[in-house]
């Protein structure tokens, strides 16, 4: 079964087609950025009207790659949640129109269980075994932990409740004057020979006791303090008498370092309190999926590598073309979807918030 995936929840426009769930065929992006990087971070606005632009290029473009005619497609896929609803509607329109068009079944796929789903497939026919698994999303737009009973049955453990993780690499990144993306750079200056990741004591966000939801608001702001020092009291004009210029080299150096140990950890500590919950419940928990963007940074892959050690469990991390957002994850989790449950109809709806 060859399903035409398309994927157009945030900033890139992407449609990709997958044989089976498992063979990429063909594996279409065109990312956002240029557009969006003099705003520092996503433009909703603007992200709709470049994915309206883009669309059927895009999906012409990977059925041809896959080497095939539209006629050889037999399943349309579209992320329709959650994500920017101008950028959802895009994608959705899209894919009914094809579905509808073709005759061919419709099937709308959860962009967050998609990212795990690439983890999953990416472990080489270990698909099926590493299930119950512990699910991990860190992007630009999520930071979410999920308990992954199967790649259609999953319970969302915790969240967070301000900022992405990639959002706060992306306003560090920013606060220190370096550009949107803004993790790639914060990952390569913390990983300079000279580095000190103890030089700041940034504020870990623990939440309470039992919680395996992540808090990244604290952190951005002690971060911008150290960058640019208290604020002016009000009566005294506000604002910040510095900002990243005052920095040494090294200086900035250390405060990414600092800000990616302090990020990391608060991944690990979600990571392993989740595990010990689901320890409790029995849940037999055999290996941790990995996804999104920030999975990319070289902080993040280690420790993980270290903690799967320590709690006995395979850590499975998508090579990167399947860690950002694309639509081969779509087209291949489609195709568990429908053999589970079936396809959606014509009254599929974009939801921007994740309903589970
Ligand atoms: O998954 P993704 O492509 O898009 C969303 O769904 O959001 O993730 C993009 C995010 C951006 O915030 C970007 O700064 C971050 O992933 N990112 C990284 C690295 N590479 C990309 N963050 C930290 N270290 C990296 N090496
Ligand atoms: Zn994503």
């Amino acid at each position: 079964m060859r399903i035409l995936g398309i994927e157009t929840s945030c900033d890139e426009t992407a449609a990709a087609v997958v044989e089976d769930g498992v063979r990429v065929l063909s594996n279409v992006v065109a990312s956002q950025y240029e557009l969006h990087a003099e705003y520092g971070g996503v433009v909703p606005e603007i992200a709709s009207r470049a994915h309206a632009e883009r669309i059927m290029p895009v999906l012409r473009a990977a059925v041809e790659e896959a080497g095939l005619g539209w006629s050889n497609i037999d399943a349309v896929a579209v992320g329709h949640r959650p994500g920017l609803i101008g950028s959802l509607l895009v994608g959705v329109a899209a894919g009914k129109a094809l579905a509808w068009s073709m005759g061919r079944p419709l099937i709308g796929v959860d962009h967050l269980h998609a990212h795990l789903y690439a983890a999953a497939m990416s472990g080489e026919g270990e698909a099926q075994e590493c299930y119950p698994a512990l699910g991990l999303v860190v992007s630009g737009g999520h930071t979410a932990i999920y308990l992954c009973e199967s790649p259609t049955k999953l319970e969302r453990l915790g969240g967070t409740i301000d900022d992405a993780i990639g959002e706060a690499f992306d306003k560090v990144a920013a606060i220190l004057g370096l550009g949107h993306p803004g993790g790639p750079a914060i990952d390569r200056l913390a990983g300079e020979p000279d580095a000190d990741d103890r030089a700041f004591e940034f504020p870990v966000s623990r939440l309470g006791a039992d919680s395996l939801d992540f808090s990244f608001s604290g952190l951005k702001t002690s971060v911008l303090y150290a960058v640019r020092g208290q604020p002016r009291a009000r009566s005294e004009g506000g604002g910040f008498t510095r900002d990243h210029t005052a920095l040494t080299p090294g200086q900035r150096r250390d405060v990414a370092a600092s800000f990616q140990r302090a990020a990391c950890r608060a991944v690990m500590l979600k990571l392993g309190r989740a595990h010990e919950a689901m320890t409790a419940r029995g849940a037999g928990v055999r290996s941790i999926l990995v996804g999104g963007g920030v999975s990319a940074n070289t902080r993040l892959r280690r420790e993980l590598e270290v903690l799967g050690d320590e709690l006995g469990l395979a850590v499975l991390m998508p090579p990167m073309e399947l860690c950002v957002d694309n639509a081969a994850m779509i087209a291949a989790l489609a195709h568990r979807v429908f053999q589970d449950r079936g396809a959606d109809d014509l009254t599929l709806t974009p939801r921007p918030t994740t309903a589970c």
